[in-house]
């Protein structure tokens, strides 16, 4: 079975859609460790509530990037992780830890990339004036946003947008297209091409095309 190491910053609604669809039998894969740069993250309590060991590694702990993202692959390794999930993970990754999964670190991004990469992804989309925006699930590579994207979905934005509710309607959709890249990745049925992936499914739906049904 497909062992999971998730990285998370904060909050952890991720974190918590992926133990959700685990624990419901979408996805077939365990979390073997939730490794976290932020003592206060809620991640941690989430962790707590469904006995996942969860590590605190701040940077300033490591002499420099390379060390910290090596002693991140260390932890990884040493657990048997096969795939990283970046959930609300809010560093650019380190080359130490991509070279030793390459192509087996998902992120989710909350913009429709290349759109909008880095931080605040849902306020450039309202600053910008866009009509459509939406988020990304993508493989990690060296640069900012820029690895190859696996799923999207997209939304609608209005004229009276703020950050906050172009950020919650965004939120929902990041919540179903995460486990489901996921679920798809341990079952076998995603490969890389140089920046093409390819998703070997049946199912041509909303995933790929529209805005996912929120219901
Ligand atoms: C999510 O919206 C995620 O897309 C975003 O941070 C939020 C984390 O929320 N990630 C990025 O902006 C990465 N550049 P969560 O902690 O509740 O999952």
């Amino acid at each position: 079975m497909l062992t999971l190491g998730v990285l998370a910053s904060g909050r952890g609604s991720n974190f918590q859609s992926i133990i959700d669809s685990i624990e419901s039998g979408f996805i077939k894969a365990k979390i073997a460790v939730l490794i976290t740069d932020n003592p206060d993250a809620y991640a941690i309590e989430r962790a707590k509530k469904h006995n996942i060991e969860s590590l605190v590694l701040k940077p300033k702990d490591f002499a420099d990037k390379n060390a910290y993202y090596s002693n991140i692959a260390g932890e990884l390794e040493k657990r048997g992780v096969g795939l990283v999930i970046l959930a609300g993970f809010m560093r650019v990754i380190g080359k130490a830890l991509i070279d030793r999964y390459r192509n087996k670190i998902m992120n989710i991004h909350p913009a429709l990339l290349p759109s909008f990469p880095g931080l605040h992804g849902q306020k450039q989309a309202v600053d910008y004036g866009v009509k459509i925006s939406g988020c990304t699930v993508h493989f990690v590579d060296e640069g900012m946003d820029t690895g190859p994207i696996i799923i999207q979905a997209a939304v609608p934005v209005y004229h009276d947008d703020t950050e906050e509710n172009l950020s919650e309607r965004i939120l929902k959709q990041e919540h179903k297209i995460f486990p489901y890249a996921i679920k798809l990745y341990s079952e076998g049925k995603i490969s890389v091409e140089g920046r093409k992936v390819t998703v070997k499914t049946e199912r041509r739906d909303s995933f790929f095309t529209n805005p996912v049904r929120e219901s």
